[in-house]
């Protein structure tokens, strides 16, 4: 099982791309269900996770092929309609095939995902969506199964929490329904702005993009399309928080600021620099006059969906909030059990308390955590780690780092590229 090794105590200095994003690549993957045809999907990142999403859309029989960030997508012959578990278990967002399977095909087995470290991640909205369109569901042995007979019809739904998936889920099965279909309480995450333009370029009919209600008019046929996938903003977000973690200057590019604005605004308020270009961010650390960075202060988050801070930033900000001056209060609100990181940077030397859903973290002085070996639970958690790992006086090993691989592209020979003393081993 491979690991990672740092040696810590370096600053980044230099250029970042950022990849293409993973939470608008799987939802995009499933749309190519929808319509039987060739599609083209640009900047689709190579991850640990993409490949299972084309793996599953394999099982269902589509054929594809990639030529660098751009994949052709066949899915004029489905053979089948099942998300067996094997995958399905590795990749919880294969539940995304269901929504596309009951508008091509009327019926869909997908194994239930089951929880994972962050949550129990319940898929109760998505399926009670599917419902309120006159589908059927039932569990049996650790399968959700769902089915229409005739025609989907559209319906009036509302979230009771702006799930991004069950958002996505929902849409991909309201767009040939019959009639009007209201969605309340949507997330508006960017990805799910992605899906819209992809779906409306397929000939769906969607209006209240990037807000919480959409309303969808049920159309006779789709075409197959092309779409590009927009920048990962966790991606980008990660590499901003790590220099600041480190000290330097680093050049993120292929990025939109527009997709982290509270971010940016956090970090600004720890005393960094950081300036928004069209489709860059430099984000910088100030040095004091022996020419090493400044010690930043310490902030407050709390977790919230689109626009506010990203959840799936939190554990990286904690890495950052470990070493600035005074106290940081981290709430965590979108998932019950997003701290599995908290004991890893513990053995770092990092001074953090959990009451519930809220991390206390008492900053202490950057050169005050020591590398050790630590171990990875999640994909955010990983990344955390990587982050106080750069920053930890002596060497880092990291094990479990397939949680890291399926979200980042490249993060080791992307971080080696800007100054990091990182190198990838079997361990
Ligand atoms: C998406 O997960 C992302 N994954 C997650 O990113 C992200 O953390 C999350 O949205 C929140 O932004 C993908 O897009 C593939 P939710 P999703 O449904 O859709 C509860 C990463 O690291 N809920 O918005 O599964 C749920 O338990 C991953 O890239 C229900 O109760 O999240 C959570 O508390 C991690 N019932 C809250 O809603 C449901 O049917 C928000 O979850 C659905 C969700």
């Amino acid at each position: 099982m491979d690991k990672i090794r740092i040696n810590g105590g370096r600053p980044l200095q230099g250029s970042v791309k950022v990849s293409g994003a993973k939470n608008a690549a799987l939802p995009l993957l499933a749309a190519t269900i929808l319509a039987p045809g060739t599609y083209t999907l640009h900047n689709v990142p190579d991850l640990r996770d993409t490949r299972t999403m084309l793996m599953l859309l394999q099982t269902l029989g589509a054929s594809w092929e990639r030529s660098g960030g751009s994949l052709r997508i066949n899915t004029s012959e489905l053979t089948g309609a099942e998300a067996p578990y094997e995958m399905v278990k590795t990749m919880r967002a294969s539940v995304l095939v269901l929504g596309p399977l009951l508008t091509r095909a009327g019926c869909a087995r997908v194994s239930l995902p089951g929880g994972c470290a962050i949550g129990a991640r319940p898929i109760n909205f998505h399926l009670r969506g599917f419902e309120q369109l006159g589908a059927t569901t039932h569990l049996a042995s650790g399968y959700v199964e769902a089915r229409v007979e005739g025609e989907l019809t559209g319906n009036s739904i509302s979230f009771d929490i702006p799930s991004v998936t069950g958002t996505e889920n929902v849409l991909m099965a309201s767009v040939k329904a019959k009639g009007i279909t209201i969605i309340r309480n949507a997330a508006k995450e960017p990805e799910v702005g992605n899906l819209i333009d992809m779906l409306t370029a397929m000939g769906a009919k969607i209006e209240g993009q990037d807000t919480d209600c959409l309303t969808v008019t049920g159309v006779n046929s789709l075409q197959a399309t092309e779409a590009t996938i927009i920048p990962d903003r966790i991606e980008a977000g990660t590499y901003a928080i790590a220099v600041g973690a480190t000290g330097g200057e680093l050049e993120i590019t292929d990025c939109d600021p527009s997709h982290l604005p509270v971010l940016m605004e956090k970090l600004r308020s720890t005393g960094m620099s950081i300036e928004a270009k069209a489709s860059s961010i430099i984000a910088s650390c100030p040095v004091n006059v022996q020419g090493t960075s400044c010690p930043l202060q310490a902030v407050d988050i709390t977790t919230m969906p689109f626009p506010g801070f990203p959840t799936d930033l939190q554990a990286q900000f904690m890495a950052l909030m470990v070493q600035c001056k005074g106290t940081s209060i981290i709430h965590e609100t979108i998932f019950e059990n997003r701290f599995m990181h908290v004991a890893e940077l513990q053995r770092l030397g990092a001074k953090i308390s959990i009451d519930g859903a809220t991390a206390i973290v008492n900053g202490i002085d950057r050169n005050k955590l020591i590398g050790a070996p630590i171990m990875a639970t999640d994909l955010r958690a990983s990344a955390s780690l990587v982050v106080a790992g750069l920053v930890a006086s002596g060497v880092t090993e990291i094990s479990r780092i397939y949680h890291l691989e399926r979200g980042y592209e490249n993060m080791v020979d992307k971080l080696r590229r800007v100054g990091a003393a990182i190198e990838q081993f079997a361990g």
